[in-house]
């Protein structure tokens, strides 16, 4: 029997029939998200904006139609297609489907999360540690403005890639697929991210190229059975056909604009103090993923010598587990300590912290994050816990954290 208390049953109390939850909803952090933007947004803010709803007043929402667009015919085996299809609404949709990057965030949780504050246009929000970007997306699709920055140079340029995709259109990305051997050759002989300046198109067209080029290079570094020029052409066309369909859906006017901070760490944030209104970000899940060694082989493209980003990546500094989750947690209260210091006063942050039972068991992680995040001077709102799927060797769930400043 459902208790009374979760929030699948909430909504299922408050909503009218003409306000239907998005399929595949299965996890209570979700409905519990569902019910915060919900109450947060105006119904017409709700039919532009909402993540986790299909229709409101029996119109369907933009969120709705725009995942509806994404052609999940060319993931993989069947399993990864009814994968895809499944949680349609959740992860590949917009140019989130694009380059694999592992320990992503889901797409349409930043966009609950962006709902439940609510963020406005007016506001700017942050993402220090941005990955493959998926706040600065999120935003950028609700037409706010953002800030991105990561350690990696890799991610940084990832970033800009996957929000400059906004700008392009289909025939221009029609014209990528017939250069391919052209492009793939200049990539491979130059070897750099300089690359790109060779290429007779717009950045913003020969950028994305050459994130294909990347996500091709790391494929085949872990897996030889395939040639880099095939692995290209293959990543190439999955980008285009992937991304055609949602261009063609966008409506330009309403993107945000997303600014992505050359260098830095979320240690020593290159932006004035008070001066973001919300933060949205996922350190490492402690010594979890070893993030340099997952991408070497495209941070060589970057970099003289990519082992120089362990003094910098939190988390992976230490000989032995002890010790990292020591400097780990040393790292956390100097992040946290920056991130109060460049959020404006009642600024919101929310940050998403992976866990694992082992780790919490042996050092009381969990237990010692809320400890650090209150003596960084803030206050812990909620807490919301998701599990994972796919990833429980490493990774259970995570933890939302909402904290005001
Ligand atoms: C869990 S991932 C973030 C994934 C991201 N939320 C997404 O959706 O793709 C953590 C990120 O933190 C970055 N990182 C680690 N230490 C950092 C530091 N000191 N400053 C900035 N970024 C850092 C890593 O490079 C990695 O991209």
């Amino acid at each position: 029997m459902i208790p009374e208390t979760t929030y699948k049953h909430k909504l299922e109390q408050l909503l009218p029939v003409s306000d239907q939850l998005i399929p595949n909803i299965t996890q209570e952090s979700d409905f519990h998200l569902a019910y915060l933007e919900y109450n947060s947004l105006s119904q017409t803010e709700l039919l532009t904006r909402a993540g986790y709803f299909k229709t409101i007043g029996n119109t369907q929402t933009d969120h709705y139609k725009m995942c509806n667009t994404t052609n999940t015919n060319f993931f993989g085996s069947a399993k990864q297609q009814e994968y895809q299809r499944k949680y349609r609404y959740a992860i590949r949709y917009a140019s989130h489907g694009i380059f694999p990057y592992k320990g992503k965030f889901h797409p349409q949780l930043i966009r609950g999360i962006l709902n439940s504050i609510p963020v406005t246009k007016e506001m700017t929000v942050l993402d220090p540690m941005c990955g493959s970007g998926t706040t600065n997306i999120e935003a950028a699709l609700l037409g706010i403005d953002s800030i991105a920055l990561d350690v990696s140079p890799f991610c940084r340029f990832m970033t800009q890639v996957k929000s400059e995709i906004f700008s392009i259109s289909a025939e221009e990305l029609k014209g990528l697929i017939i250069d391919t051997e052209n492009y793939c050759n200049v990539f491979s002989s130059i070897r750099s991210v300089k690359a790109v300046d060779y290429l007779n198109q717009r950045p913003e067209v020969s950028n994305l190229a050459f994130l294909a080029y990347l996500d091709a290079v790391g494929y085949t570094s872990r897996n030889r059975s395939l040639s880099l020029i095939k692995a290209y052409k293959r990543v190439l066309k999955k980008y285009v056909t992937h991304i055609t369909p949602f261009l063609n859906f966008l409506n330009k006017q309403r993107i945000g604009s997303v600014k992505v901070l050359p260098e830095g760490s979320a240690k020593k944030i290159p932006l004035p103090s008070r001066s973001v209104d919300v933060i949205i970000t996922s350190p490492p899940y402690t010594d979890m993923i070893d993030y340099v060694k997952n991408d070497y082989e495209i941070l060589k493209l970057f970099v003289n010598d990519p082992n120089k980003l362990y003094t910098e990546v939190m988390g992976l500094r230490g000989s032995t587990e002890s010790d990292r989750i020591h400097n780990y947690l040393n790292d956390l209260k100097i992040v946290l300590a920056e991130y109060k210091r460049i959020l404006k006063t009642n600024g919101k942050l929310v940050m998403i912290i992976g866990f694992n039972s082992r780790q919490d068991k042996t050092y009381n992680l969990r237990c010692k994050t809320s400890e650090i995040m209150k003596e960084a001077g803030f206050q812990i709102e909620k807490k919301i816990h998701r599990q994972l799927e796919g990833t429980k060797h490493i990774l259970e769930g995570e933890t939302l954290y909402f904290l005001d400043s």
